[in-house]
């Protein structure tokens, strides 16, 4: 029997609700292949201190909503290992050795902190939003995977965890696997619906461009309808000219698995609206039992500690095996 290949992905507690971009780009394709593959999903409570002035109440609370639609979405914590990062403490601690491996010119040139950084002002960025990248690769190396699913937002943090597993191999001696990030074919950037050449984001200005999964029916399908289009009337994927329709037919195909040439034909001669009525119908019916699950998952908060105290169990399993091999290759004194 040949060994499954080892996964490892997580998503900020940061908001509220996922979006459907972390569904398409991250949940789902995690979902899917949980059968083929030995799995560590996670929920980086830790970065999400990176916002600076948030409220502790509310990271709490937004913890247990993310562990809650993981499980929805289909996460089974038989199969895979769910747990939060904060609970497993070899994090941080590997995080410190790889940021002495970390160049201040690499770190400066990982193009999401400088959005963010850019975005809330120079004052407005901690020290923690620059090495979270840092953070990153200690999540992801920690647990030796092949693969890290993600949207391809994150792929330039997956680049630089493999710079420096490459490194700390070359120096210290072959201790990390290098992972590969993992892209999904489809989904694997869903555009806001009110600016469609940016990224769908939990940060954006107006909530209005985002579905939330924990939206309600209504809501989600109202902001679909009040998506803006393009000039013109045709329905044809152009994201160059097209940008808000194509986002749309990106969406459409991401969910119902269409080809995009097969969406053109549905709709030929049909107006931008239709394509909405038929974008809204598909996501409600994919999004609302996710809603519904994580609804009646979060009225068990003891439950729900129990599946993560077992997932805290199975991380740090792995993880500190993987800090003694660290802690002894880069010469600090074993503690007996
Ligand atoms: P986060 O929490 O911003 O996003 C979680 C996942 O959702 C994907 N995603 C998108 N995919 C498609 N379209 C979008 N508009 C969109 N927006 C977000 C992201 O690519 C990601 O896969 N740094 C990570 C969290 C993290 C992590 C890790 C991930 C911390 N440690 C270790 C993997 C491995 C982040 O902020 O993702």
């Amino acid at each position: 029997m040949t060994e499954k290949p080892r996964v490892l992905s997580g998503m900020q507690p940061s908001a509220d609700s996922l979006h459907l971009g972390n569904y398409l780009g991250a949940l789902r394709p995690w979902v899917q292949s949980q059968d083929s593959q030995e799995n560590f999903f996670f929920i980086p409570d830790l970065h999400a201190l990176t916002a600076g002035n948030y409220d502790p109440k509310v990271l709490a609370e937004r913890t247990r909503t993310t562990v809650a639609q993981y499980i929805a979405g289909g996460i089974d914590v038989e199969k895979s290992t769910l747990f939060v990062q904060s609970h497993v403490p070899e994090h941080a601690e590997l995080m410190w050795v790889l940021s002495c491996l970390t160049g201040f010119g690499e770190a400066s040139r990982m193009t999401q902190f400088k959005d963010k950084s850019a975005k809330g002002g120079a004052d407005a960025a901690n020290v923690g939003l620059f090495t979270y990248p840092i953070l990153m690769a200690a999540d992801i190396l920690l647990y030796q995977p092949n693969f890290v699913p993600v949207g391809d937002d994150q792929k330039q943090h997956v680049e630089l965890t493999r710079d420096l597993a490459q490194r700390f191999n070359s120096r210290f001696g072959e201790v990390f696997t290098v992972p590969q990030p993992s892209i999904p074919a489809s989904g694997a950037r869903v555009y806001d619906l009110q600016n469609p050449t940016a990224k769908m984001s939990k940060s954006a200005e107006s909530p209005n461009g985002r579905i939330d999964i924990l939206d309600s029916d209504k809501v989600i399908a109202k902001r679909i309808k009040s998506a803006v289009t393009d000039d013109g009337s045709e329905v044809r994927f152009d994201r160059a000219s097209k940008p808000g329709v194509s986002s749309l037919m990106d969406i459409y195909a991401a969910v119902t698995g269409k080809s995009l040439s097969a969406i053109e034909e549905e709709f030929a001669g049909k107006m931008y609206g239709h394509l909405k009525v038929a974008v809204a119908e598909a996501v409600v019916a994919e999004v609302a039992p996710i809603r519904e699950r994580a609804q009646e998952l979060l009225a068990d908060p003891a439950e729900l500690d129990r599946m993560l105290a077992v997932g805290r169990d199975k991380a740090r399993a792995v993880a500190s095996a993987t800090l003694t091999s660290v802690y002894d290759a880069a010469g600090l004194l074993p503690s007996r």
